[in-house]
């Protein structure tokens, strides 16, 4: 058995490892670009699994980085829980529903986000500020930007952050020995977007965050309407990832149900043939947007990331 303390070191090793390599694809020359005024929009950041706010060989870096972009623009990174050790524990073991709502309260006691935030998703973090969008409309979020996110879930966890780590066999044990269990889906956050096509009644029924924000059980009027009060949804997908299973769940596409070989796209799904969370009106509103971005998950060179996202943010 592992102890509590000796989970929470391994995290932070691979948060190391993860943010080391993040951190070769984010270095680059610096510019500076002169603001021409004061009223930009501010950015809200959610890092992924494994990683926390704060770390300056990620997050930290992903922050400064835009903060050297976009002269003047505040950029809020957040911390889930009282501390960077606290932040990355609770990317793997704190009820989403109750993260989601945190920020929720957190967002709406900011004084400078009030006028309005763009919203910015590493993976996990993608598809829980998408709850964000869809349950807390105030401040009202402008465009969310899903980087390596998984917004119909995962069904595999083939690497994991820092894969040495013993906690990624941990959960791989406990995803596979009953994802949709009441235990297992209130105590880990990668059960709760587990997303099985081969136990897809199971999924709809017991899965407490994904099968509830993708509207499996029902559609909730108020997250179609309010997820549709983004101006963009932009959702990028790394075309080497060897991190996410199955990758097109980064363009909102998944496993055809009762199978595990064949994927279907977005404009296939029955969520958007019935259009039951208004992504098929977005699209025809032109509101979504489907990046690529060549190389494994979350490796992005810093001019990528500013040719392709910053106009975003601005
Ligand atoms: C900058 O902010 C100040 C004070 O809020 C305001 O008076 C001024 O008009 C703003 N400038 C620009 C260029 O928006
Ligand atoms: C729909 O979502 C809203 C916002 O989160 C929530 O307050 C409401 O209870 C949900 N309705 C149903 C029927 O689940």
């Amino acid at each position: 058995m592992t102890t509590v303390q000796q989970k929470a070191e391994e995290h932070i090793t691979g948060s190391r490892m993860t943010a080391a390599l993040l951190f070769l694809f984010l270095a680059g020359p610096v510019l500076l670009v002169a603001g021409s005024s004061n009223a930009t929009v501010p950015v809200v950041v959610w890092h992924g699994m494994g990683d926390n706010c704060c770390n300056p060989l990620s997050m930290g870096a992903v922050k400064k980085m835009i903060e050297e972009e976009i002269s003047g623009i505040y950029v809020l990174s957040l911390m889930i829980g009282k501390n960077v050790v606290e932040d990355t524990e609770n990317g793997f073991f704190m009820d989403v529903n109750e993260q989601v709502s945190m920020v929720c309260s957190q967002l709406a006691q900011d004084p400078k986000l009030k006028g309005g935030y763009n919203a910015l998703g590493f993976s996990q973090g993608a598809q829980f500020l998408r709850a964000v969008a869809q349950r807390c409309p105030s401040p009202p979020m402008r465009n969310l930007i899903s980087v390596g996110g998984q917004q119909q879930g995962v069904f595999g966890l083939p690497r994991c952050p820092g894969e040495s780590s013993r906690i990624c066999d941990f959960i791989r044990k406990a995803l596979n020995s009953g994802a949709y269990s009441d235990l297992v889906q209130k105590h880990l956050v990668q059960a709760q977007y587990w997303h099985d096509p081969l136990n897809d009644d199971l999924y709809k029924k017991y899965s407490l965050f994904l099968a509830d924000i993708n509207q499996e059980r029902g559609v909730n009027e108020t997250y179609k309407k309010n997820l549709q009060l983004l101006d963009k949804f932009v959702m990028v997908k790394f075309l080497q990832d060897t991190v996410v299973d199955p990758v097109d769940t980064e363009w909102f596409g998944f496993l055809k149900t009762g199978q595990t070989k064949e994927t279907e796209t977005l404009q296939d799904s029955v969520l958007y043939k019935e259009d039951r969370l208004g992504l098929a009106a977005m699209d025809k509103a032109k509101k979504l947007v489907f990046l690529k971005c060549e190389g494994d998950h979350l490796r992005f060179t810093r001019e990528w990331f500013n040719t392709n996202l910053v106009p975003y943010l601005r």
